[in-house]
């Protein structure tokens, strides 16, 4: 039987940062993985650059059933904790877009700074660990995996959501949190692709690969972002974004031109070209595959323009700036970023991150019910709850 003060499970980021903090404290600390090399997840972010943060991450970031409890963590550790980690490492990075920061070079510069940071502060780390069991008594917890069993005063729990099943992810988080009798949130799929109703595929699935700037809007909530077609739905930045507030039966409003308005600009064209036809004067707004989509769909009838009244202008306008897409469902845990849900904030404490009817289990990261947008905030979830953590376990 090995004995340890902290055992953390899941080595991705919210797990690697809670056990550099508590090896710093002097305390005794093992980070279980059932991978074969930690910060799987970390090493494929950001398209291979990681988006480890966002400059201007808040509370208003988040979604989570209790939208108070992030604002503690993320308030003790900001992302410019993690931005001076990385300048400590010397570390190259950019802003992309948005405040989202990226490296320079490779996500692999902060694994290996999480990996330097770790073994400075005495972590040990097992890799490829099944684990069969966990059990608490006396004030112990017992980690059992098939070769041996492990004891320690805090486990923490940062195994992390559903999301890619073929890099890792288990329900094992969810699964220990009712055991111990905690609630669980739940679950689905979130910073996911929508894919189409199949009349909506027919149609659309021709110009996959085209992308536009749009707004999209679910039940009021707006992002803008680019959108992309694609052979099985939507997808892009604004897409991905929306489907965190999207549920099966809601209707997504795409704004297709959001930087201009549609009416006043087809009159200008209708008074310069008036013998233009109205695709176009269309495709100098939108992609032109786009636009003989909509031609096929009868959001216009091709005409020339000095055929158009003004309540004529007016509906095509309104067709651009609202068009409603209704998807069938999401691309699921196999290509989502995240998942939404997970353990229920109120059985935990927003100090520590510490069960509060169960003392010494703690869980941080996606575990819990505070999911970030994409952008950088879910890797700043991840350190700030598994810093908080580590200060404490
Ligand atoms: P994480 O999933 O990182 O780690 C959990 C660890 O636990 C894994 O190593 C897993 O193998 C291990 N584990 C699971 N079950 C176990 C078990 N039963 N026994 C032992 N170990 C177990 N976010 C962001 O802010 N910027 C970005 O650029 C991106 N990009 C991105 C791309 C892609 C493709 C994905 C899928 C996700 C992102 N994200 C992101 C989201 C981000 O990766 C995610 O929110 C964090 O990795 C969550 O960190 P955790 O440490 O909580 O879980």
């Amino acid at each position: 039987m090995q004995q340890w003060d902290v055992i953390i499970i899941g080595a991705g980021a919210a797990g690697l940062m809670c056990a550099i903090e508590a090896g710093k404290r002097g305390r005794r600390v093992l980070l279980l993985d059932n991978g074969k090399r930690v910060g799987r997840k970390i090493l494929m972010s950001g398209g291979g650059r990681c988006n480890f943060t966002n400059m201007y991450a808040g509370p208003e970031n988040f979604l989570s059933q209790n939208k108070h409890f992030c604002k503690s963590a993320l308030s003790r550790y900001t992302q410019w904790d993690f931005i001076a980690l990385v300048q400590k490492h010397a570390i190259a990075y950019h802003e992309k877009t948005l405040g989202q920061l990226f490296c320079d070079d490779s996500a692999k510069d902060i694994v290996d700074m999480l990996l330097s940071e770790a073994k400075a502060a005495n972590v040990q780390i097992a890799l490829q660990q099944t684990i069969t069991g966990v059990s608490f008594a006396d004030g112990q917890y017992t980690v059992t995996t098939a070769e041996l069993s492990r004891q320690c005063h805090s486990l923490v729990v940062a195994s992390g959501g559903l999301s890619l099943p073929n890099l890792g992810a288990t329900a094992f988080g969810f699964q220990l949190a009712e055991q111990f009798g905690l609630k669980v949130l739940p679950l689905r799929a979130a910073l996911v692709p929508l894919t189409w109703q199949p009349a909506d595929k027919a149609v659309f699935e021709e110009i996959s690969g085209v992308s536009l700037p749009v707004t999209a809007e679910v039940n009021g909530t707006v992002f803008p972002e680019d959108m992309l077609f694609t052979h099985r739905g939507l997808s892009g930045p604004a897409i991905l974004q929306i489907s965190s507030y999207w549920q099966p039966g809601d209707e997504v409003i795409v704004n297709m031109a959001p930087q201009t308005d549609v009416a006043e600009f087809l009159s200008a064209q209708q008074q310069a070209h008036p013998e233009q036809e109205v695709k176009t004067a269309l495709a100098k707004l939108l992609p032109k595959r786009l636009v003989e989509k909509l031609l096929e769909l009868k959001v216009f009838t091709n005409q020339p323009l000095k055929a158009l009244n003004p309540k004529s202008i007016k509906q095509l306008a309104d067709s651009l700036h609202a068009y409603v897409f209704k998807p069938n469902g999401t691309e699921g845990y196999r290509t989502a970023e995240v998942t939404i849900g997970g353990v229920d904030t109120d059985y935990l404490s927003s100090k520590t991150m510490e069960a509060k009817n169960q003392p010494g289990l703690y869980f941080i990261g996606e575990v819990v019910d505070v999911t970030g947008w994409l952008g950088g905030y879910n890797f700043q979830w991840a350190w700030a709850s598994g810093w908080v953590a580590g200060q404490y376990c």
